[in-house]
């Protein structure tokens, strides 16, 4: 690659037999490097983020940022983190850096709070080492809602959500497509029949740009739609 050439990425589409396992490989792999992982919400991550911390794995160089969050407590059944927190982060020996998304703020102050935080470690641009995304069955990630104003920005790293998309409705606050698209590895996980139709739409050979999902495309590094056949059916 020339010098200031950037390569946006087309998604390479993976079909394997267990996603999770491969979620769970490259978590390990990218928090033994030291790197700065982006964890997403939603249940598919969850055996993933298990997965991962079944391995002996030295996490104390990472950092953990996260992609979106549900407006609630910390500790609400709700929330992104405490999911993260107890799949994977609770039941690491060595634990890394844990920047989460300050929920309970509110979806504009808690933007604007995880905004400085990532601005102030990470700069303007944010080369996440590995970033991970799933796919709602609207089309949306992280909390970019097809047809909602926040999948426009392009100048803020982080903004709040007013108004979710789908359940549960509350606010949230997300990351923007430009800190979504400057990983150097990003992987969307989808796995099961209900994702199929969605994945096709996204993924597929003419992808439906006005969901968020099929909007995602990294302007540093790859990205990988990793699907089990299930969500694979309908490419
Ligand atoms: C959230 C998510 C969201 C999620 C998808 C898929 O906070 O809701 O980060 O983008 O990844 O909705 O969710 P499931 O894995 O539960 O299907």
């Amino acid at each position: 690659m020339r010098a200031g050439v950037h390569l946006v990425s087309e998604p390479e589409i993976r079909v394997v037999e267990d996603p999770a396992a491969e979620v769970a490989a490259a978590l390990v792999d990218a928090a033994e490097a030291g790197g700065h992982i982006v964890l997403t919400g939603g249940s598919s991550p969850r055996r993933a983020y298990e997965l991962a911390a079944e391995r002996d794995s030295d996490w104390s160089r990472a950092t953990a940022w996260f992609g979106d969050e549900r407006c609630v407590p910390p500790g609400h059944a709700d929330s992104n983190y405490s999911m993260a927190e107890a799949a994977l982060l609770a039941r690491l020996a060595e634990r890394p850096e844990v920047m989460r998304m300050h929920g309970e703020l509110g979806h504009e102050a808690g933007a604007a709070a995880y905004e400085a935080d990532i601005r102030e470690r990470l700069g303007a641009e944010p080369r996440w080492d590995l970033l991970l995304l799933g796919l709602g069955p609207d089309g949306h990630t992280a909390s970019l809602f097809p047809g909602k104003p926040e999948i426009e920005e392009r100048s803020r790293l982080v903004v709040g959500v007013p108004l979710a998309g789908m359940e549960p409705q509350v606010p949230r606050i997300t990351l923007t497509l430009p800190a979504l698209e400057s990983a150097r590895s990003t992987i969307v996980l989808a796995t099961g029949d209900a994702k199929a139709e969605t994945v096709a739409r996204a993924f597929g050979p003419s992808p439906d740009t006005s969901l968020p999902a099929a909007q995602v495309r990294p302007r540093y590094g790859t990205l990988t739609v990793l699907l089990d056949e299930a969500a694979a059916s309908k490419l």
